[in-house]
């Protein structure tokens, strides 16, 4: 699965994510998400695979493409579970912000858990943290466990969580603690992968989507880390449409194999807008484009960083030949 796959499926983040660059800034995230998914749609096609989205754009009625179910792929191949994001940080890449990625995980079909888009309670760690704590406890008793197994003070912890009204008792509940607090704007796949780099971060806690909690668990995976999740169904129907994919209890907690199973998960990105763990697409005279990606492997905990230069091609995006025409 690691070699041609992954190097197929590289082509088709790059080209999401090259689509999604020409929005850098221009405050216009629907059309900065639409190149991304056109884009990536369209070169899923050359890929030698039998894929079924499991995490993509949404239900089949609300999703024009890389919907749930949408088989994708040339169909000839392996079977594969595809969960994707062709852009990650929808605003950040509107507002020309860091940290915006285009994000594939594939594994073998059966593997992948078919989560809502609905929230998720996360916490993240990194190698050294990895099946010593649980999302259950209460957050202070998280922070005492991680200092007395790190052998740091609270004050050398940082925490990173999304910067929301609803955290704002778990944001006074860790300043009042004493530990570093890294407020994301959004993009928590890279919140839970700073806790597996050189990043500084600890730990990662708070609630954000659940189908960024199973890309980020296929990315952690790969890492060494840990991610456990519990969705937050909101009514009736989220019970429901949690159940309809599969999972009858839907406030189980969540543990690693049951969002990325057992047999081996690979985990690609490419950086849209500069990031710590990946730069993003640098724009270069001649009609040419730099990115950066990366491709890791669960089985064999590989982690290749592949950088490319493009000669663009005229935009895919109907929205994008408009305005620059
Ligand atoms: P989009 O790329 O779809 O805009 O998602 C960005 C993101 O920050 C995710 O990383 C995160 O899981 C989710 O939004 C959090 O949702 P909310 O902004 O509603 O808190």
């Amino acid at each position: 699965m690691e070699s041609q796959l992954a190097l197929d499926l590289v082509r088709v983040a790059e080209e999401a994510a090259l689509e999604s660059a020409r929005w850098t800034g221009r405050g216009d995230k629907n059309s900065a998400d639409g190149a991304a998914t056109t884009a990536m749609r369209q070169h899923f096609d050359t890929v030698a695979m039998d894929g079924v989205v499991v995490i993509g754009e949404g239900e089949m009625d609300e999703a024009p493409m890389l919907y749930i179910g949408e088989r994708i792929g040339s169909r000839k191949g392996p079977r594969m579970d595809i969960a994707v994001d062709p852009l990650e940080g929808t605003e950040t890449v509107a507002n020309g912000l860091n940290n915006a990625i285009s994000v594939i995980a594939a594994a073998p079909q059966g593997s992948l858990l078919h989560a809502p888009d609905i929230y998720m309670h996360k916490l993240a760690v990194g190698p050294a943290l990895a099946g010593q704590l649980s999302l259950e406890d209460p957050i202070e008793e998280t922070l005492a466990k991680t200092s007395r197994i790190l052998g740091k003070s609270l004050s050398e912890i940082t925490v990173s969580i999304l910067d929301r009204e609803r955290h704002q008792p778990m944001i006074s509940a860790l300043r009042t603690s004493g530990v570093r607090i890294k407020l994301l704007s959004h993009g928590d796949v890279m919140g839970a992968i700073d806790t597996c780099t050189d990043s500084g971060v600890d730990l990662y806690v708070g609630s954000g989507g659940a189908p960024e909690g199973v890309l980020a668990a296929a990315a952690l995976q790969c890492l060494g880390g840990e991610i456990q999740g519990k969705l937050i169904p909101g009514s009736r129907q989220d019970v429901l449409r949690c159940q309809n994919m599969g999972l009858q209890n839907p406030s189980q907690m969540l543990r690693m194999e049951d969002m990325v199973g057992k047999e081996g998960v690979l985990f690609i990105a490419t950086g849209v807008t500069p990031g710590d763990f990946l730069p993003g697409v640098r724009f270069l005279p001649r009609g040419r484009a730099e990115t950066h990606s990366v491709i890791m492997y669960s089985s064999t905990r590989t982690v290749r960083y592949i950088r490319s230069i493009h000669t663009l091609k005229p935009s895919v995006h109907p929205i994008y030949a408009a305005v620059s025409s």
